[in-house]
């Protein structure tokens, strides 16, 4: 697997490239990978009043993680939110911060990987960098950075920081990850000196685990962020609409694989689903319109489009109410509705469409792993695309 070429200042990445195999494959040899997205906040990713929904507890992420963990889950992906927002649930009011989250996390668990989601304009890149060291040590190597550039004014004036212009975000994000791969890298004291980042003498021991780095991720979705991905990141998360054609998933997978080529890299692509799964397709849409039409809390969902600028005002009823509903659930990810054999069906062919995993969500991850476990993990392994599932 050849992943060079990774610093944009000309400096060859070097022997921490070394044994990387592992960590891109999560430590599974499954053809399709799961994760669980969004448990640091409360609610998770959907947006409803349900009393069921997610707590996002301390108590509930070990819980859930160590459950994960002896299923064969492969990873867990955190949400970076510093800001709820609101409605009658305060949607997402209360989070972890997701490095410390991670710690925890591996420090409980044997085989998954755990995400930091960090916002690069936050925090300073020694600083994170050696903290992405502290929990890939913690992990034994199972830590994972997704970098995030911010969309959400509101949260960075709460920091008394400016969100920058967006091609600019991405610009910073460059130097930001070329010093933390610095950092990481075996190389001693460095200067840098960039047009946002100027560093002098800097040294930064231990290096991550096992002479490798941790995976990188984003999930830029416009073409700024997209090439940032495949010029940088071992994973590019997209979202792929209810809608949108395996023809067209397809063809974007390949063109991110074929993109990333032309740098002498390889990339794996990813999706985001949100999971109702129950013994009949019937009982799946019943909880899910309960959940997400019947008693999604609307206030949240129009406070976080209004922030996108998506009003009555700028958009027609029809568009209007299409776009809540697709917030409501899950914050726009993949619905995948239904029985065992049409849940296992909708990820067999995203697999086919060449995705390497799937981050999925539940309105209560706890109470709903555990079926999704017993009864669609199997169908993934009939189909092939998986080991035979831990017990739980
Ligand atoms: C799987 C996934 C995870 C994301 N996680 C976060 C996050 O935790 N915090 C955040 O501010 N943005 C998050 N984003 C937003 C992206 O980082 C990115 O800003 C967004 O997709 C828009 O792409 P663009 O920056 O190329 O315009 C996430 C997006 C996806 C699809």
């Amino acid at each position: 697997m050849n992943r060079s070429a990774e610093l944009t200042d000309g400096r060859p990445a070097g022997s921490m490239e070394r044994g990387r195999g592992a960590r891109t494959a999560m430590g599974s040899g499954n053809r399709l990978k799961l994760g669980l997205f969004g448990a640091n906040c409360s609610s998770g990713r959907a947006v409803t009043m349900v009393p069921k929904r997610w707590s996002g507890s301390w108590t509930d992420c070990v819980r859930l993680a160590q459950m994960a963990d002896r299923a064969g889950i492969e990873f867990m992906l955190p949400i970076g939110r510093w800001k709820g927002y609101g409605g009658a649930t305060d949607y997402q009011g209360v989070t972890f911060e997701t490095v410390t989250w991670a710690c925890g996390l591996l420090a409980k668990t044997e085989r998954l990987t755990v995400f930091g989601t960090v916002h690069a304009p936050l925090f300073s890149p020694l600083i994170a960098a050696k903290e992405f060291v502290t929990a890939d040590h913690i992990g034994e190597g199972r830590f994972g950075l997704n970098l995030v550039c911010g969309w959400n004014e509101g949260e960075f004036e709460m920091f008394g920081a400016t969100l920058r212009d967006h091609e600019e975000r991405y610009a910073y994000a460059q130097e930001w990850l070329d010093v933390v791969k610095l950092a990481w890298s075996p190389q001693e004291d460095f200067d840098f000196g960039g047009r946002f980042i100027k560093l002098k003498g800097v040294r930064a021991k231990p290096k991550p685990c096992g002479g490798t780095r941790p995976l990188i991720m984003n999930a830029g979705a416009s073409p700024t962020g997209q090439s940032f991905a495949i010029r940088n990141c071992d994973a590019l998360f997209s979202t792929i609409s209810h809608g949108i054609s395996l023809q067209e998933t397809s063809r974007h997978v390949e063109n991110v694989k074929t993109a990333a080529q032309q740098y002498g890299r390889e990339i794996d692509v990813y999706t985001v689903g949100v999971v109702t799964c129950r013994p009949t397709a019937r009982e799946a849409a019943d909880y899910h319109r309960h959940c997400i039409v019947e008693h999604a809390d609307w206030g949240a969902v129009d406070n976080i489009l209004a922030m996108r600028n998506i009003t009555p005002q700028t958009h027609s009823p029809e568009a209007f109410q299409r776009m809540r509903e697709h917030q409501a659930n899950g914050m726009g990810g993949l619905p995948l509705v239904g029985d065992p054999d049409m849940v296992a069906l909708d990820l067999a062919q995203l697999a086919a469409a060449g995705l390497t995993g799937i981050a999925v969500s539940f309105v209560n991850y706890l109470d709903e792993l555990p079926y999704f476990c017993a009864e669609v993990l199997p169908r993934l392994a009939r189909a092939g695309l998986r080991a035979k599932p831990g017990a739980l």
